[in-house]
């Protein structure tokens, strides 16, 4: 503090130059141009932590305008659609509002969709960034309007293969199936297939309506689809996430928060046809709707068995090449093998990364008893580690 006052009072950057020139400054002075420098310094490394994308020259307002405007000249000229195209590009009702994220391509825009918050999505900024549809090659010149139902059916079901390693069923294509073939049949087929070359959208699509912990889907518009705007967590909120309208007071939201992370885990265990395997699990990729239900909103590293199996089962020489972000398994020595079954689950790395936090630090309530909260810390430390 007294620092900080010196620092105030006299150590504008100029005068800390002159004294270095000069060198007829007294010790107070010099240690006043240190703790300036020292404050700019922390606040610079502050901002970057809450705002990574500050120094991202793509996550701009005016590049992601650019990048809206050039969706909406494709769309214009055909070559993409969807049904939010309409209202992002003629009538006006999708209004972008800011740049959340951006970062190797991945663009997380956010918008007002006829007055309530959306986020529009995509792996790459560009639609050519995209492989175009192999069939349109053979059918250009009907915009591969004459290509049969039930092929193009085949090959989305072959991408959603190669996406998740699902063996899909026709009908459970959900908001992949790109509808009735109009005249906008081309920019519809190039943009489904844009929308399947993304993992979390055909993930997000398979979930759609089955899931009370994902995040469904608004609609699309080329390789950007809209999902749900969220408050998202982050490590620098007390809590994990942003609890400003919680009236019932922190420790309340976060018991809520807890249980639902609970039923979160139970749900990806057992209620699909394959256990789904979470294997980014930090507070930024989870967000929570008003009554604290929490959702998870970054599924790119979300795995159903059989993919998480695909995956983990590398050539080794030792356990630590078989980790796979929070999805471990163990070497097989005999054969240099990874096993294809995780060792570890959703649940331990929820406690180990998002419990421990609540439970094993001061954020602790008074209002639960010394004793239950140290009952509380063990649980948590047996979950995260029962080894
Ligand atoms: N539905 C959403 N609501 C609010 N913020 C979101 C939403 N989806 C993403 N974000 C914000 O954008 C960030 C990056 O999105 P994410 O999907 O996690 O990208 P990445 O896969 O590159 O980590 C998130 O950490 C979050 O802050
Ligand atoms: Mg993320």
């Amino acid at each position: 503090m007294a620092m900080a006052q010196t620092a105030g009072a006299r150590g504008r950057p100029g005068q800390c130059g002159r004294c270095g020139r000069r060198w007829r400054c007294g010790r107070r002075t010099l240690v006043a141009c240190v703790a300036w420098t020292v404050v700019w310094v922390l606040a610079a490394a502050l901002l970057l932590r809450a705002h990574p994308g500050v120094l991202s020259e793509r996550c701009t307002d005016e590049k992601s305008r650019r990048i809206l405007a050039a969706l909406c000249r494709d769309y214009q000229g055909g070559a993409l659609a969807g049904d939010l195209c309409e209202d992002l590009c003629v009538a006006g009702r999708l209004q972008y509002r800011r740049c959340l994220y951006y970062e190797r391509g991945k663009k997380v825009l956010q918008a007002d969709w006829r007055g309530r918050p959306v986020i529009l999505k995509s792996k790459e900024e560009a639609f050519s960034s995209f492989r175009p549809p192999g069939l349109m090659e053979d059918q250009a010149e009907d915009g591969g309007q004459g290509f049969p139902e039930a092929e193009l059916l085949l090959l989305v079901a072959g991408e959603v293969k190669s996406a998740l390693g699902l063996e899909l069923a026709a009908g459970s294509l959900g908001p992949l199936w790109p509808g009735r073939r109009g005249a906008r049949w081309r920019g519809q087929l190039a943009s489904l297939w844009s929308l399947a070359q993304q993992e979390e959208f055909v993930l997000l699509s398979m979930l759609h309506g089955l899931s009370p912990h994902a995040p469904p889907l608004l609609g699309s518009c080329g390789h950007f689809y809209a999902v749900e705007y969220l408050a998202a967590g982050s490590p620098h909120h007390r809590a994990l996430f942003p609890l400003d309208g919680a009236s019932r007071g922190q420790a309340q939201a976060v018991s809520d928060m807890a249980l639902s992370f609970l039923d979160l885990v139970r749900h990806f265990d057992n209620d699909f046809s394959h256990r789904l395997h979470l294997c980014d699990v930090k507070p930024e990729n989870f967000a929570i709707r008003r009554d604290f239900t929490v959702v998870a909103i970054d599924v790119d590293m979300a795995f159903f068995e059989p993919k998480m199996r695909e995956i983990l089962e590398q050539n080794c020489t030792g356990d630590e090449d078989c980790n796979f972000f929070d999805c471990f398994s163990k070497c097989d020595l005999r054969v240099n093998k990874c096993g294809a079954q995780r060792v570890n689950s959703n649940l331990q790395v929820v406690c180990d990364k998002i419990f421990r936090h609540w439970f094993s630090s001061t954020l602790q309530s008074s209002a639960i008893s010394f004793q239950l909260q140290r009952q509380l810390r063990e649980a948590v430390q047996e979950c995260a580690d029962p080894g």
